[in-house]
């Protein structure tokens, strides 16, 4: 990959080491830029510093290890680091209240602390995901408590973060880089400063409100169609059809710029951007009188889906005899997705305490959660294998199918007779299901 060359090598500092922070600084700094990371949390600070991560996300310790390493990656609490560097990226959480409205706690605390270090020439660069028209009307204000004028003393633009957790890495290194500036120069700017700093295409917009929109189109978008995947599943699981046979042959037509795109149904959606993103454009557009009917019934429907799961697995055991009360049942990957530890609004806490309801006793397993985190948030201490966790199961529920689970043995596992599989994002193909038959499961997918 090629590296910025001695007379682009721009500093930058990051604002904000979650999820998105600690790869954006990690990655920028392994292409040759210096970075300064800046969070308020000491302990996530000191750990990134010792190139240790929280999150789960493929070879991040390793490129931070390399970045941190090289001298090119530190990180602080103290904004103070703000003065020395060229761009400087706001990544802090943007989380909605229950009402869909913007939570712009962080957001508002990390403006006005970076107000008071900002200096002339500067680029600010909001990345966090927000209701259109806040980086005029929350952050500008914000700044400009520094003396300086955005767009005269300071470029200020909006560049979304479209990464999705578990292939961040690799798509911050391809996916176009979309910018808005407050002026032209903004624009310019930011546009310039991501295609040397990432080397990816940027796709130039004509103001911060249309960069803010792209964001939100895109997830609205993702949370819908998966929706359909969903009502599909469950309208294919009325007539005994495979679902996944079905989205296969019906996304070969062509349509629009692609084809048919029919997402794949699962126990649900979670992670914190799909589950708040569309109540972010539903509750902008009721402030403005305006009703958006699909954010909000993607949502809805989405919501359903781990009650659903939870009542296929009832299913199955009815047809067995087995009533829930008197059911074990083991639940495999508690991850709001394959392959990250991420709890956040996952879907499996819903499927977990409606089984949990029933009278079931059940374990949970995930070898990529942390431990502590699946025992706050489910109430159950977390089986240390799978062996442990599916011993004597009348049904083993995969919930989130990580790479581990794909050596499973289920010839070897210790479980009841005619124990249920139920694939919750496993999406086993048609041989592996077979197999499973013959080795005396029940399986049972979404709209499967
Ligand atoms: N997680 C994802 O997959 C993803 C993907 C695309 C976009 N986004 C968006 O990116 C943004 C960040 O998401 P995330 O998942 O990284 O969030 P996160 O909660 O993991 O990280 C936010 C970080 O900001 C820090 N912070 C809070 N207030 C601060 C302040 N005043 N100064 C400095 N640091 C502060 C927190 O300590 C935390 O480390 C959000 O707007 C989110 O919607 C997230």
């Amino acid at each position: 990959m090629s590296q910025l060359t001695e007379p682009e090598r721009k500093s930058v500092a990051v604002i904000g080491l979650g999820y998105v922070g600690s790869c954006v600084a990690a990655t920028l700094a392994d292409r040759g830029a210096v970075v300064v990371g800046i969070d308020t949390d000491g302990a996530l600070v000191d750990a990134l510093n010792q190139s240790c991560c929280r999150f789960q996300e493929q070879e991040l310790e390793e490129l931070l290890a390399r970045a941190v390493g090289s001298g090119r990656l530190s990180c602080t609490t103290d904004y103070a680091a703000v003065a020395g560097v060229d761009v400087v990226l706001l990544i802090v959480g943007t989380p909605v209240r229950d009402d869909g409205s913007l939570d712009d706690r962080q957001l508002r605390a990390a403006c006005t602390t970076l107000a008071k270090h900002l200096r002339e020439g500067q680029l600010v660069v909001l990345k966090s995901t927000v209701p259109l028209g806040s980086t005029r009307s929350l952050v500008r204000p914000l700044l400009e408590e520094s003396g300086l004028t955005a767009g005269e003393d300071f470029q200020l633009a909006f560049s979304p973060e479209r990464l999705a957790e578990g292939t961040a890495l690799a798509e911050l290194r391809t996916l176009p880089v979309v910018a808005g500036g407050i002026d032209a120069a903004s624009t310019k700017a930011a546009e310039g400063f991501w295609r040397q700093a990432l080397g990816v295409e940027v796709l130039a917009m004509s103001t911060l409100e249309a960069a803010e929109c792209v964001k939100l189109a895109d997830n609205w978008w993702i949370d819908l169609n998966i929706a359909l995947g969903n009502e599909l599943a469950k309208f294919c699981a009325l007539f005994d059809v495979d679902v996944l046979e079905v989205i296969k042959a019906a996304n070969t037509v062509p349509k629009g710029t692609g084809s048919v795109n029919i997402l794949l149904p699962s126990v649900g959606v979670g992670g914190s951007c799909l589950t708040k993103d569309p109540w972010m454009v539903w509750r902008s557009a009721r402030d403005r009188d305006l009703d958006i009917r699909t954010a909000a019934v993607g949502r809805e429907v989405n919501a359903r889906m781990p009650g659903y799961t939870a009542q296929l697995i009832f299913d199955e055991l009815a047809k067995l005899g087995k009533k829930p009360e008197s059911a074990r049942i083991a639940v495999l990957g508690l991850a709001f997705k394959n392959n990250t530890g991420d709890l956040r609004a996952t879907p499996t806490k819903g499927a977990v305490d409606a089984l949990i309801e029933a009278g079931a006793a059940v374990r949970v397993h995930d070898p990529l959660a942390d431990d502590t985190s699946v025992k706050e948030m489910f109430g159950i201490r977390p089986s240390n294998s799978v062996a442990e966790a599916v011993r004597d199961a009348d049904c083993v529920a995969i919930l989130a199918h990580h790479r581990a689970f794909e050596a499973i043995d289920y010839g070897s596992l210790p479980v009841a007779k005619s124990c249920v599989v139920l694939d919750g994002r496993a999406y086993f193909p048609a041989e592996k299901i077979e197999s499973l038959r013959a080795l005396g499961f029940v399986y049972r997918g979404i709209g499967r």
